[in-house]
């Protein structure tokens, strides 16, 4: 696996494979790579025959007092795993190579309305930071595909409405979430929880999976919603938000309305957990 940090010995080699008529699948990363992130560089294996991926800890979608700084940086282990998994080129840019003017002279990409409610509200600029440097990302490197995890949904969402309104020739691909034994969705950030935290952290998945199978019983999204908020609170989680949506854009669903998804996120300890479980009522 070859690694490449500049833009034009990037641009230099995805040359050479589009001239021989190689499509191009990239797999963005911020790193710290877990097994969600190898399911990725497998899908993206499975459609193309060229795969790269990205490492860049991306500090415009972080805010002022997030973990941008803390944001586990692991390279070494992370080149060996992409490798092993049939990775043929890693980009891993400097953050001057991405942002080459300051923050408050950046051009920025702003999806209205997907990016401002439920992780958007709480993490205000977020999805702001993801939108631009994933177009940014796709402007480098060009691929034809790009995959991403469902986990963090509404960023998918952000990022194919983003890919459409702006005309980018690139398929995006959503796998479905990776998860351990006991139901905790795989994430970077898995690594902050004590071990303590660590065994209450599956009661997100439960809630929700509880709140899925309310809502196929009849249950309303208010109860629904209500009755994972306590599961969470008793668990010892801080949750900021469970919610009942439209899987296709996340709009408050109607009675009509039948593909859900239900998301939720919560604080454990140094942790910000998200997760989601998509839902099919039956009316
Ligand atoms: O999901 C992530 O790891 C990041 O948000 C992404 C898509 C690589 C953009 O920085």
């Amino acid at each position: 696996m070859e690694l490449i940090e500049d833009l034009t010995l990037l641009r230099r080699r995805l040359r050479t494979w589009r001239q021989a008529g190689e499509r191009i699948a990239l797999v963005p990363t911020m790193g710290n790579l877990h097994r969600g992130h190898l399911r990725l560089v497998q899908e993206a294996r499975a459609y193309a025959p060229r795969t790269v991926a990205s490492i860049f800890v991306n500090p415009m979608q972080f805010g002022p007092q997030e973990d941008f700084a803390a944001y586990p940086r692991t390279q070494a282990r992370d080149r060996e795993l992409l490798e092993a998994e049939g990775t043929d080129l890693l980009f891993a840019p400097e953050v001057a190579t991405v942002y080459p003017r300051p923050p408050e002279e950046q051009t920025r990409i702003e999806v209205p309305r997907l990016s401002t409610m439920l992780c958007g509200a709480s993490r205000p600029g977020h999805f702001v930071g993801v939108a631009t440097v994933v177009c940014k990302l796709f402007n480098m490197v060009q691929p034809d595909l790009a995959v991403f995890g469902e986990k963090d949904f509404q960023q998918l969402l952000v990022i194919r409405r983003m890919t459409e309104d702006l005309c980018l020739p690139v398929t995006i691909l959503g796998v479905p979430t990776v998860r351990e034994p006991d139901g905790l969705a795989l994430s970077s950030r898995n690594g902050y929880l004590l071990p303590e935290e660590r065994a209450r952290a599956p009661a997100l998945y439960r809630a929700l999976r509880q709140a899925a199978d309310g809502l196929k019983a009849g249950l309303g999204p208010d109860e629904v919603q209500h009755q994972a908020i306590q599961a969470l609170e008793k668990a010892g989680l801080v949750p900021d938000y469970v919610s009942v949506r439209r899987a296709d854009d996340l709009a408050e669903p109607g009675p009509a309305d039948t593909d859900l998804v239900i998301l939720g996120a919560a604080q454990l300890g140094k942790a910000r957990l998200i997760d989601n479980l998509r839902v099919t009522r039956v009316l």
